[in-house]
């Protein structure tokens, strides 16, 4: 058996394989330079990335000048790797980020947590890849209306999430309880079929790679059996030896079953899979979590609103304090029981490359 590589524009990915961006440092670029160098695609993840002190003292600058700085790194440990930033549309300084991926030349620029309709203006003249991250067929053909309309631009590749994803959830708490009803081979089909007219009318076909549920290389093979292109894997990467999180936190998850998975309402404003621990349970019993908005991370947080700050608690995530973070997960967590390097997952299926 040999695994077809991923063709992204002029893009060859031997291993069609995205290493899913986590934020708040978790992808950084010891793990997306990992699984780049494995000849999949490594994704830094930009939310965050500053450090503490730094980020207290002026949140644009120091997240600008970290991600440029993990962005060199991440291409002097894998020179010949495809390199991917994943920047969440809900982030405040959204436009500053993309200008440092183009003046950076990342190959790739992943975005989703909201339509990224004004991606491509913020891009022109970079030949930098474009992948929106989408969870319904509607959304896929806002986007492609949009962009043809403003830009006469298709993306290079789309990202399906389904409703067993990690992470922040396109999907409403109704639709959340009954997956089967936007079951991710359904999705494909939909978003295949919007895209249809579209592939005709710029003469290409558009890469298409789900995400949800894989924490095994059968769960790899069992999405390109659907017939998606790649797959994208959030999970099963948060417990790698390369994940920039303490490790505190790794083991946590690799302990954890299905049994302690919750959704919550994310301060994002989209449902958020998560762990079960002391502040799940403090939110879950009504409780506001009080917070002082020092970085103002997200265009859409209404922090007097917000009943917790989520920049926070994924910081408490960063430095292992277990009962303060907050822990997102897929739905494939119970696969995940050990923290391995990045490479020894990804090694069966580079062994497939011709
Ligand atoms: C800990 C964690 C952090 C994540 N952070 C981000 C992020 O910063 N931006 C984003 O677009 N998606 C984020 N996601 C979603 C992933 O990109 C990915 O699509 C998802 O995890 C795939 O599902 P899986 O975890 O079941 O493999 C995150 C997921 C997890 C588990």
């Amino acid at each position: 058996m040999t695994l077809r590589p991923l063709i992204i524009g002029d893009l060859v990915v031997p291993v069609p394989v995205v290493q899913a961006g986590m934020g708040v440092q978790v992808a950084k670029s010891a793990l997306a330079a990992a699984a780049a160098r494995a000849g999949a695609i490594g994704c830094i993840s930009s939310v965050g990335i500053g450090s503490l002190t730094g980020s207290l003292v002026n949140y644009l600058n120091e997240s600008n000048k970290k991600l440029a700085q993990e962005i060199r790194l991440a291409r002097q440990l894998a020179p010949q790797g495809v390199l991917a930033v994943n920047i969440m549309v809900a982030l405040s300084n959204y436009d500053e980020i993309i200008k440092v991926c183009v003046d950076e030349k990342v190959d790739i620029i992943i975005s989703g947590a909201g339509l990224p309709l004004s991606l491509p203006g913020c891009t022109v003249g970079s030949p930098v890849k474009l992948i929106p991250v989408i969870s319904s067929g509607r959304a896929m053909s806002v986007i492609l209306k949009t962009w043809h309309r403003r830009y006469q631009r298709l993306p290079d590749a789309v990202i399906v999430e389904g409703p067993l994803c990690g992470g922040h959830l396109g999907f409403t708490y109704a639709q959340l309880a009954a997956p089967a009803t936007v079951g991710i081979a359904m999705l494909l089909a939909d978003v295949r079929a919007v895209l249809a007219p579209f592939e005709a009318e710029y003469g290409r076909r558009v890469p298409v790679l789900g995400a949800e549920n894989i924490s095994t290389v059968e769960d790899v093979h069992a999405m390109l059996a659907l017939g998606f292109d790649g797959v994208q894997i959030g999970t099963r990467f948060f417990c790698t030896e390369e994940a920039g999180i303490d490790e505190k936190s790794k083991r946590f998850y690799a302990k954890a079953t299905s049994k302690d998975i919750v959704v919550i309402n994310s301060p994002v404003g989209m449902p958020v899979r998560v762990l079960r621990n002391r502040l799940v349970e403090r939110l879950l019993a009504g409780e506001k979590i009080p917070f002082g908005c020092p970085f103002r991370c997200l265009r859409a947080c209404d922090a007097r609103a917000a009943k917790f700050c989520i920049a926070e608690a994924l910081t408490k995530t960063l430095f292992g304090d277990i009962d303060n973070a907050l822990l997102m997960t897929g739905c494939g967590i119970g696969e995940v029981n050990n923290i391995l390097p990045a490479e020894e997952f990804l090694a069966p299926l580079t062994k497939l490359v011709r």
